[in-house]
């Protein structure tokens, strides 16, 4: 991962005036900012100048049909696929992410579909499989047992009897709990989560939900997608909508009813216009 050193205003930075030090980091900016990010798959343009900001302690719910963008967005802010063009700030700083490792480092932790957790390990190997770092310097099991409590207790997981159970005996939402508390584990500061609830019946769903929550609340910046406009709706600060690769609606989720939202996401453009009642934000719906 680099840091540029280069300074200056994006063009796209909107109605603001030029910070004097644009490459120092403010409080107005928000945790991760993406301008103008653009991916291509051959002839297929995935991601088309994406313009996205992502607050701490909040929750952000990104949705779109399917093919919009949605996993290839996750995954350019992971370091899987570095973006053809466009800028990624971090606290205000231009970043280059190119490996899931300088994700890492930055404190971006992703939780996949898959979740890729080991059915035959316990809970507490399961949350330190990838954490080699974080494995040697706790050396001991007992070490990484408590580790492993405490960040399960911290994110009120109460649901497992024993964190020496195996990982395949766990309900769907237990499973999930544990990939969460793993991304958390080494400072996340973003955690990204692809459709943790596709899998889950209604309680279930509903204990993810409430950690989603409680990761925002202890400040993480959480960047959710979904294909639930109930779960969206439930659990959201902002939306963020994808159409055919281009970001077509950002904003407070305050501003958007389902009505609206299904609109968006199936046409990419809204017949009303929602006009913020707390004046200019980038709640910019394009259309
Ligand atoms: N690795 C890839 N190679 C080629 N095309 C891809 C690849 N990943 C995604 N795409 C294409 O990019 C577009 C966006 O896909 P994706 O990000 O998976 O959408 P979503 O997650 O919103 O369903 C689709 O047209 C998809 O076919
Ligand atoms: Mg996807």
């Amino acid at each position: 991962m680099t840091i540029d050193g280069e300074t200056g205003a994006h063009p796209n930075e909107g109605d603001r005036a030029p910070a004097p030090h644009s490459g120092a980091s403010t409080h107005d900016e928000p945790l991760l900012r993406l301008r103008g990010l653009s991916k291509r798959f051959g002839a297929v343009q995935a991601l088309n100048e994406v313009d996205l900001d992502i607050a701490a302690g909040q929750v952000t719910a990104l949705v779109g049909d399917n093919g919009a963008g949605k996993s290839t967005l996750i995954k350019t802010i992971s370091g899987i696929w570095p973006p053809d063009g466009g800028e990624v700030r971090w606290k205000g700083e231009p970043v280059h992410v190119r490996t899931p490792k300088d994700a890492a480092a930055l404190g971006i932790a992703t939780v996949y579909q898959d979740l890729a957790l080991c059915d035959n390990l316990d809970i507490v190997s399961n949350m330190f499989l990838g954490h080699e770092d974080l494995r040697r310097r706790l050396l001991d099991e007992s070490r990484m047992e408590l580790t492993a409590k405490q960040t399960l207790a911290d994110l009120s997981v109460t649901t497992v009897r024993s964190i020496r159970q195996v990982v395949g005996s766990l309900s769907g939402g237990q499973r999930q709990s544990v990939a969460v508390a793993r991304a958390v584990m080494s400072d996340a500061r973003l955690v990204i989560l692809d459709e943790p609830t596709a899998a889950l019946g209604v309680s279930q769903t509903a204990l993810v939900l409430e950690l989603i929550r409680r990761l925002a609340d202890r400040g993480i910046a959480v960047l959710v997608v979904s294909h639930n406009l109930t779960d969206v709706f439930a659990v959201a600060d902002r939306l963020a909508v994808l159409y055919l690769g281009g970001m077509v609606g950002t904003g407070p989720i305050s501003d958007y009813d389902t009505q609206g939202a299904v609109e968006l996401i199936t046409t990419g453009s809204y017949s009303r216009r929602y006009q913020a009642a707390t004046g200019p934000s980038n709640n910019d719906l394009k259309g």
